[in-house]
């Protein structure tokens, strides 16, 4: 089976750089996808709090019959849980519904900067760290001036930042932020929901290359040294997001797509997403 490639995190943490995504998952379709994607060769899941589906996640790892050390789960601090304690309290309950004994990356999801409390909820991330229940810690959808704040005021340098990325939001400033502080970066949504795979320009490459229009993007990802996790739930789709090494993109079709930019989010604009659930 192939093996995916690894990153090591600032902490030394090694981070497969394919994972599968679980957001909009419904609970009751959460395990049989996660448990597809276990069988496709995948070693690395994304849930979050938000997503409602921790629990069907840590079921299907247990069910999966693979050592735990070789799946790398992440999840995510839910936006109304900023307060100290309440991260600390929503962490735990994390542990008790993944069931999986400790978690290997747990983020803050959104910085949520008119609420403005993100450096106290990443002092709880920190003593979580701490605690050895959760290998590495980091953030999600923290733009510069968020993320220049907890390196001023906090101990511990987030190991990643989870943001938006595809071909139509490339992200060169926060990226080379990321890069300039020894944090990597993942890519959500990495194929912009779908909305990319029609572009000419993916879709020529895609055609000489005879490979699909997702394969392409998601390859480009890979190339560029972020993590990405595709969301499916159909098994050809999960199947196909899962072979991507055995092809390269030349350095001309890399520059191509990334020319695409036109900072397009599909998603909210993390300067302005202060909504709690
Ligand atoms: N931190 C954050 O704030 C944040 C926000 C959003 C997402 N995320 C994470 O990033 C993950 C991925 O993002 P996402 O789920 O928003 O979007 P995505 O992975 O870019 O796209 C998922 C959509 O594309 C379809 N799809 C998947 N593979 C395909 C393929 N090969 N060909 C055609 N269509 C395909 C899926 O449909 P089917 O399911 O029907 O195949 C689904 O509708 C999430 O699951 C989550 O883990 C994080």
């Amino acid at each position: 089976m192939t093996s995916v490639p690894t990153l090591t995190m600032n902490n030394g943490v090694e981070i497969p750089q394919l994972g599968f995504g679980v957001f909009q998952i419904l609970p009751e379709s959460t395990r049989s996808a996660v448990l597809t994607a276990l069988e496709t060769g995948y070693r690395h899941i994304d849930t979050a709090q938000m997503y409602g589906n921790e629990k069907q996640v840590g079921q299907a790892v247990r069910d999966s019959g693979l050592p735990r050390s070789e799946v790398f789960v992440t999840s995510k601090l839910n936006n109304g849980h900023h307060a100290y304690g309440d991260a600390l309290a929503a962490f735990a309950r994390t542990l008790d519904d993944l069931g999986l004994g400790y978690v290997d990356l747990f983020l803050v999801h959104w910085p949520m900067p008119a609420v403005g409390d993100y450096l106290e909820t990443w002092k709880a991330m920190e003593e979580i760290y701490r605690s050895g229940r959760c290998r590495s810690i980091g953030v999600s959808n923290f733009n510069p001036g968020h993320l220049q704040r907890l390196l001023d005021g906090g101990e511990v340098v987030p190991a990643v930042n989870q943001i938006e990325v595809h071909p139509y939001l490339t992200q060169a400033t926060v990226r080379a932020f990321d890069s300039g502080h020894g944090i990597v970066t993942e890519a959500w949504s990495p194929i912009a929901q779908g909305k990319v795979l029609g572009d000419p320009v993916i879709a020529g490459i895609a055609s000489r290359l005879d490979r699909s229009a997702a394969q392409v993007t998601l390859r480009w990802h890979l190339q560029r040294g972020d993590v990405v996790f595709p969301k499916s739930v159909s098994r050809a789709r999960i199947e196909e997001n899962f072979e991507l090494f055995d092809f390269e993109l030349t350095p001309g079709d890399m520059a191509a797509i990334t020319a695409l930019n036109r900072d397009e989010r599909t998603g909210p604009d993390p300067e302005s997403f202060n909504w709690i659930p």
